[in-house]
């Protein structure tokens, strides 16, 4: 024991040591090295000096994280956890080094004290270490949707502050460059100018000294409220840190003065804390407050959403809070909005919206989208139903942290939603990125029976999508299959249905693939459901949490139906009646459903339209 403590304190003082001799050689005397020495028990040290601008690290997806800090002049410039591989490499990651051109970067990488891996880090990490010019983004993956939005590499969850400005929509998201699994949270950056198109830009916001950068949103500061300048685009985050014990959340912002390309941290931050020590206080959406010329954050607080007030977007004042004892119990609020939608599209008559994001909690296992209608008088939201009813946005399993663009033209309410679910987003089959965002939704209110619903429409730029299409429109009584309809699409295409019920007890429809892969969709007109089973969908075995039926209740009365699917590799989007339902699910075929068939039970059923669109990537 003494002797490994001996052993443990020359290592480190030889660690430091060799650290300084790094440190104080003369950068200009070698332009591009790569000097790496395994010092034994987890610690490497890593010389680099060169001009080229990534240092490509190999990544193995099942090893621990790695501390890889990033020395410059003596001062740590950056902090990732990576799988750094041991026994094979999975795929690299980049280290960007382009800011410390030509001078001595040290790396230290290091492990945690349990790690199976001590000792054995140089065994192929070391060797497949390489400095680069390019970081290859190729899109190989036979999974990587199309035309739905997902990252160039690595790991994504959440959308973040989504903001609207000067014909851009910013879509930033939770996002892990240095790996295709959860850690290392940055904001990551796209824009586009309908939705549809998205440019990738580089990461916004990165983790910091406070800690890794959840989620949150963004304003354009109209009134220069913050100081920064009109217009300026000012974001609200969580910075997540863990501390002994548990974790700290508290709320920060940094601001953009060039349309979202660079933020700066607020020097003061964090701009908000929790005044009772609460742990799980994140995802602050900030929106103006028209009738009171002020600006209101909403954070999710355990089982509540918290509301606050404030002038200058800096100091915030507690107002109230909503949610305890509300949904589906027991549950974790989190990423909420909270925007205001005319009902029945009659402006007159205006109602309140509070978006939850609940996990877990969700109907079908993991997390999902739900929320509360109601009147908010500035201070305080009422929710107008009981605690235990409750709404979901989407009924299937991958719809999660959905939130809308603040400052949409038109007073457009749209969404999106990250297309997974906590139960198993860590272990879809993909390894270059993880997972996709969901297709962009316009959202409204509609009643039925006088109670309010929200509707999720697929935002009508997807149609630009649309490429050629083939239409048919046939009888089903019994078994139809119905052939060269998606054949050439390579799986992805958009299927717009309208069905004319006659006398079927069950209207169903599967698509499927030549391996004997299928999601089979049915309309129960007895039970008054529709489902969508991917129990055989591919590959389904990555997490018993995966194979699974969702179902949602139809309204009665309807015997015309109107669907409309949106198919994109590895996901399938059920829009019905033109949103009022909606049901969205990852599937993972060996290769794309080539086929449909159409099935009758009890009597027969008319479609009286059915047309495929190939859709564009
Ligand atoms: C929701 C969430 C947020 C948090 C973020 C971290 O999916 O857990 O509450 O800010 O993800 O990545």
């Amino acid at each position: 024991m003494n002797v490994l403590f001996s052993f443990k304190q020359v290592q480190t003082f030889l660690t430091i040591l060799v650290m300084m001799i790094f440190s104080f050689l003369d950068a200009s005397a070698d332009t591009s090295s790569l000097l790496i020495k395994d010092l034994g028990e987890g610690h490497c040290l890593v010389q680099i000096n060169t001009n080229q601008r990534y240092l490509l690290l190999p990544v193995e997806e099942v090893m621990p994280d790695v501390r890889v800090s990033m020395i410059v002049n003596n001062k740590e410039v950056n902090v990732a956890d990576v799988r750094l591989a041991v026994n094979r490499v999975d795929y690299f990651v980049p280290l960007d080094l382009s800011a410390y051109a030509g001078k001595n970067i040290l790396l230290k990488f290091k492990l945690g004290s349990n790690d199976p891996i001590r000792g054995k880090l140089s065994a192929v990490c070391c060797k497949e270490m390489k400095l680069s010019d390019t970081f290859d983004t190729g899109n190989r993956e036979k999974f990587r949707p199309t035309y739905h939005f997902s990252p160039l590499y690595g790991w994504m969850n959440d959308p973040n502050g989504m903001v609207y400005k000067d014909g851009e929509y910013h879509l930033f998201y939770q996002y892990n460059p240095y790996g295709s699994k959860w850690g290392n949270m940055h904001w990551g950056h796209s824009v586009s100018k309908d939705l549809v198109h998205w440019e990738h830009l580089d990461p916004a916001i990165a983790r910091d000294t406070l800690g890794h950068i959840f989620s949150g949103s963004a304003i354009v500061d109209k009134h220069n409220s913050a100081g920064y300048g009109e217009n300026t685009i000012v974001a609200f985050y969580t910075s997540h840190r863990n501390i002994p014990g548990g974790q700290s959340q508290v709320q920060s912002m940094a601001y953009s003065t060039d349309n979202g390309r660079t933020y700066t941290k607020y020097e003061q931050n964090p701009v908000l804390t929790p005044f009772d020590g609460l742990q799980n206080f994140r995802d602050p959406k900030v929106f103006w407050y028209e009738p009171e010329q002020k600006w209101i954050m909403i954070v999710s607080a355990d089982k509540n959403m918290r509301f606050y007030s404030s002038a200058n977007l800096k100091q915030w004042e507690y107002m109230s809070e909503f949610g305890e004892g509300f949904g589906p119990q027991p549950n974790q609020f989190e990423c909420p909005d909270f925007i205001q939608l005319p009902v029945d599209g009659d402006r007159t008559r205006m109602k309140w919206v509070m978006i939850v994001n609940i996990n877990p909690g969700f109907v079908y296992g993991g997390s999902g989208t739900m929320y509360f209608t109601g009147d908010f008088d500035g201070h305080q939201f009422v929710c107008d139903t009981k605690p235990e009813v409750v709404k979901w946005l989407d009924w299937g399993k991958d719809h999660y942290a959905t939130v809308t663009w603040s400052d949409a033209p038109d007073n457009r309410r749209i969404a999106i939603a990250w297309m997974s679910n906590w139960q198993y987003a860590n272990d879809v089959p993909t390894s270059q990125y993880r997972s996709p965002n969901s297709v962009p939704r316009d959202l409204s209110l509609f009643t039925v029976d006088g109670e309010t619903y929200l509707q999720s429409a697929p935002s009508p730029e997807l149609l630009k999508l649309r490429d050629v299409s083939k239409k048919r429109s046939f009888k089903v009584n019994g078994t139809r299959i119905i052939k060269d309809m998606i054949a050439g699409n390579e799986g992805a295409y958009e299927i717009e249905l309208t069905i004319e019920n006659q006398h079927a007890d069950v209207i169903g429809f599967r698509l499927y693939n030549d391996k004997g892969e299928e999601v089979d969709m049915q309309y129960d007109m007895k039970e008054k459901k529709f489902s969508m089973d991917r129990r055989k969908s591919g590959d389904v075995g990555f997490n018993e949490n995966f194979p699974m039926l969702t179902w949602t209740a139809i309204e009665s009365g309807k015997d015309e139906l109107k669907l409309r699917l949106f198919v994109d590799k590895s996901s399938v989007e059920a829009f019905g009646d033109g949103g009022r339902f909606v049901m969205t699910n990852q599937v993972f075929p060996s290769e794309p459903y080539n086929h449909i068939s159409f099935y009758s039970k009890g009597g027969a059923y008319k479609v009286d339209s059915f047309v495929v669109y190939k859709l564009k990537k």
